[in-house]
C-alpha cells in the first residue's frame, strides 16, 4: 500500500526522502508528501499525483537542503479521493506534528466525532487526520511524544505503520508499528524508517525488523526500541540484507505474482478491518446502508474479477436467498439485458478502470439500476461512476495475472451475503457468529499454511510441466475456482487449460483424456465431494493422470493428493485459489515464462 521514509542524519534529510519515495514507486501511488523542520517550524509539502509534482513544489519552499530529519510518503488512497488535502503528513492541530500513516485506523469516525466535539477542525477525509491530531490532544497531558504517541495508539483500533515529526525536538523522528509493514536503516551517523527495505538500500543492509506492537525512536545517531504500550525498552537485533534492490521491492521473492500470493493473509486482515462488530458479530457495509437487498443482484465483471462473482453468486444465495447472476462484462454491454426494478447491478473491477466493466456500469445507469462498484483503486471509473463503493483492501497489485485482488473480492462478496442474510433474518446468532469467526480465522490458516503449499506446487510443477493442455474440474463453489485455476495456468505458463463443471465433463470433455492430458480437481469435502469423487474415477478409467486438492483424508484415488487445512463451510474456496495460483506460478516459472508480465496481456483493459 502506502510508502514511508522517514530519515535523520547528516545527509539533507528532503532529498534522501524524496529519492527512497522513488525506490517505492513500484508499490503504485496517487499522491506524495513530505515533512521537515526550519527553523520557522514544520512545513508540510504534499501533492496530488508524481513525485515530480512534490519536487515542483519544493522549489517553492525555502532552503529545504538544511533539513537533518524529514519523514515522506506516497499514498495509495484507501479513505478519501487521490488529493493534495488528503495525501500525508498531516498536521496535529498545534502544527508541532507531521505524520505519516499506512494502514486503517478501524474506529476512526468515533474518535473524530470526539475531536469534532472539542472544536477541532479537519482538513482531509482521512484516518490518518484523526490519528495524528489524537496524538496532539495526547500531547496535552503527556510529558513526552513517546507518551502522547502510546495513548494515541492505545486507542486506534486497526492497522498501522506510523511515522512522527516534532517541531519541538529537531533531528528526532518517531515511529510505531500494528499489522502494517515498519523497518528500521541503521546507518553511521544516520538512521532510516521506511515501510520497505528498498528505500534506504543504497545507504544501508543493516536492519531491524519492528513487531506489532513496537515503537521506535531515531535520530543521527541513536535509535531505541520500545514497547508502544509500556515505552520499556525492548532488545532488538539487526540483520543484513542480501538483496538488491530489485529484489528487495518484491520483498526478497523471485517475482511479484508469488509476493502477492503470499500477501493474501494480510489481504483477508485488510479486508475485514473496520466491516465487524466485534460484539454483535455482524457486517458493517455502511457505504450500502441506504440500499435495500436487491429482489435480484447483478454481478457485471471480467476474467479473475467475474469468477469471484461467480464464486460470490453461490455463496450469496446460499446464506441470503438473493437471486445473482453473473454477466461477463463485454456480454452484457450488447445484450440489451432485462433489467427490472428492485434489480441492482454489481461492476467487479481490480483496476476500476475494464473498458467492459464501465460500459456494463453506465448500462445499468441507464436504465436506472443503482451500481454497487467493488472495486481495488481508488478514484478509479468504476468507483467515480458507481452509485455506491465498496472497496477491496488488496492494495496494488503490479503482476499483471491478478491474484490478491480475487482473495480480497472474495472477502467482500462473503460480507456482502453475510449483511443480506442478516437483513432478512435468516441467521440464527450462532450461524452468525460461526461465519463470521470462520471468516477472521482464515488470515491464520493461510499464514501457516502457504510455505507448505508452495513447497508442493514446486515439487508438482516438476513433474507436470510438460503436459500441453489440462482440464480444470470443480463443482458447486469450486467451479469458479476450476475456471481461476485454468486461467491462470494458461495465462503465464501459455498451456492450454479448460476449466469445467465436473459433472459436465462426461458431456464432452472427457472424450480428451488420456495418459498425457491431465486433470486437476478441486475434490473438497463438502456435500458434493462423493460426486466429484465419481468424476475422477471416470478420469482416472480412461488413464488420466489427477492431482486433487482436497481436505478429506485419505480415500481419493488419484496420483497426487494435495491436502488443504480445514475451514468453516464454504471458505474452502480460501485455501484452494492460492494452492491453483502456486501450481500455476511454480509451472510458469519452472518454464522460464515472463510470469510478471506474460505475452500480450494488459494489466488494466481499458479498450474493447
Ligand atoms: C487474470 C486477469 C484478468 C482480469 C480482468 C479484469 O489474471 O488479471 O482476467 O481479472 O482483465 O480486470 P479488472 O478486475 O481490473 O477489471
Amino acid at each position: 500500500m502506502c510508502g514511508i521514509i522517514g530519515y535523520a542524519g547528516h545527509r539533507p534529510a528532503v532529498p534522501v526522502s524524496l529519492e527512497g519515495l522513488r525506490r517505492l514507486e513500484y508499490r503504485g501511488y496517487d499522491s506524495a508528501g513530505v515533512a521537515f523542520k526550519l527553523d520557522g517550524g514544520l512545513v508540510v509539502i504534499k501533492e496530488k499525483g508524481k513525485i515530480a509534482a512534490l519536487e515542483e513544489a519544493l522549489e517553492e519552499a525555502g532552503n529545504f537542503m538544511n533539513a537533518t530529519a524529514a519523514l515522506a510518503h506516497t499514498r495509495w488512497a484507501t479513505h478519501g479521493v487521490p488529493n493534495r488535502p488528503n495525501a500525508h503528513p498531516h498536521l496535529d492541530q498545534s502544527g508541532e506534528l507531521a505524520m505519516v500513516h499506512n494502514g486503517i485506523i478501524e474506529n476512526y469516525t468515533e474518535l473524530k466525532q470526539e475531536m469534532l466535539q472539542k472544536g477541532i477542525s479537519f482538513y482531509s477525509e482521512t484516518d490518518s487526520e484523526v490519528l495524528v491530531k489524537l496524538v496532539g490532544e495526547c500531547m496535552k497531558e503527556s510529558g513526552s511524544v513517546e507518551e502522547a504517541l502510546s495513548k494515541a495508539l492505545s486507542r486506534a483500533e486497526g492497522a498501522y505503520a506510523v511515522v512522527l515529526i516534532s517541531n519541538a525536538h529537531p533531528g528526532r523522528l518517531w515511529a510505531a508499528r500494528k499489522q502494517s509493514p515498519l523497518v528500521l536503516g541503521l546507518g553511521t551517523g544516520e538512521n532510516f524508517l521506511a515501510s520497505d527495505v528498498p528505500a534506504f538500500l543504497p545507504y544501508t543492509r543493516e536492519v531491524v525488523f519492528l513487531d506489532d506492537g513496537e515503537m521506535v525512536v531515531i535520530d543521527a545517531n541513536s535509535w531505541k526500541v520500545m514497547d508502544a504500550a509500556t515505552l520499556q525498552a525492548k532488545e532488538k537485533k539487526s540483520q543484513t540484507i542480501t538483496w538488491d534492490v530489485q529484489a528487495a521491492q518484491k520483498g526478497g521473492f523471485k517475482h511479484f505474482m508469488l509476493k502477492e500470493i503470499m500477501e493474501q493473509p494480510k489481504v483477508v486482515r485488510d479486508c475485514l478491518t473496520g466491516r465487524i462488530d466485534q460484539q454483535k458479530k455482524t457486517v458493517k457495509l455502511p457505504e450500502i446502508d441506504g440500499l435495500p437487498v436487491p429482489k435480484r443482484l447483478v454481478i457485471v465483471a471480467c476474467g479473475t474479477s467475474s469468477y469471484a462473482g461467480m464464486w460470490g453468486k453461490y455463496i450469496i444465495e446460499k446464506m441470503a436467498r438473493v437471486p445473482v447472476d453473473v454477466a461477463i462484462a463485454s456480454e452484457f454491454r450488447y445484450a440489451d439485458p432485462i433489467l427490472a426494478e428492485g434489480d441492482q447491478v454489481m461492476a467487479i473491477s481490480q483496476s476500476g478502470e475494464t473498458a467492459d466493466t464501465l460500459a456494463g456500469l453506465r448500462l445499468a445507469r441507464e436504465h436506472g439500476i443503482p451500481v454497487i462498484g467493488l472495486c481495488n483503486v481508488v478514484g478509479s471509473s468504476v468507483a467515480r461512476e458507481s452509485d455506491h463503493v465498496l472497496y477491496t483492501q488488496a492494495g496494488p497489485e503490479i503482476s499483471v495475472a491478478s491474484t490478491k485482488a480475487m482473495c480480497s473480492q472474495m472477502v467482500m462478496l462473503f460480507l456482502l451475503g453475510l449483511s443480506y442474510a442478516e437483513r432478512k433474518g435468516l441467521l440464527s446468532d450462532e450461524d452468525r457468529a460461526a461465519a463470521v469467526s470462520g471468516i477472521q480465522e482464515i488470515a491464520g490458516v493461510l499464514e501457516q499454511s502457504l510455505p507448505a503449499m508452495r513447497d508442493t506446487a514446486r515439487h508438482l510443477a516438476r513433474s507436470y510441466s510438460s503436459a500441453d493442455n489440462f482440464l480444470y474440474l470443480g463443482r458447486g463453489p469450486y467451479c469458479p475456482l476450476a475456471m481461476e485455476g485454468a486461467l491462470k495456468l494458461k495465462e503465464i505458463s501459455y498451456i492450454h487449460a479448460e476449466g469445467y463443471a465436473a459433472g459436465e465433463m462426461k458431456h464432452g470433455p472427457i472424450a480428451l483424456i488420456d495418459p498425457r492430458f491431465p486433470t486437476f480437481a478441486i475434490a473438497l469435502a463438502d456435500d458434493l465431494f462423493s460426486k466429484v469423487k465419481s468424476n475422477l474415477i471416470e478420469v482416472k478409467a480412461r488413464g488420466g493422470k489427477i492431482i486433487a486438492l482436497t481436505n478429506a483424508g485419505p480415500g481419493l484415488e488419484v496420483d497426487h493428493p494435495w491436502y488443504l487445512p480445514q475451514v468453516w463451510g464454504p471458505l474452502g474456496a480460501f485455501t484452494v485459489l492460492p494452492a491453483v495460483q502456486l501450481f500455476a506460478y511454480e509451472i510458469a516459472d519452472y518454464l522460464g515464462k515472463d510470469v510478471d508480465q506474460p505475452r500480450n496481456l494488459a494489466k488494466s483493459v481499458t479498450v474493447e
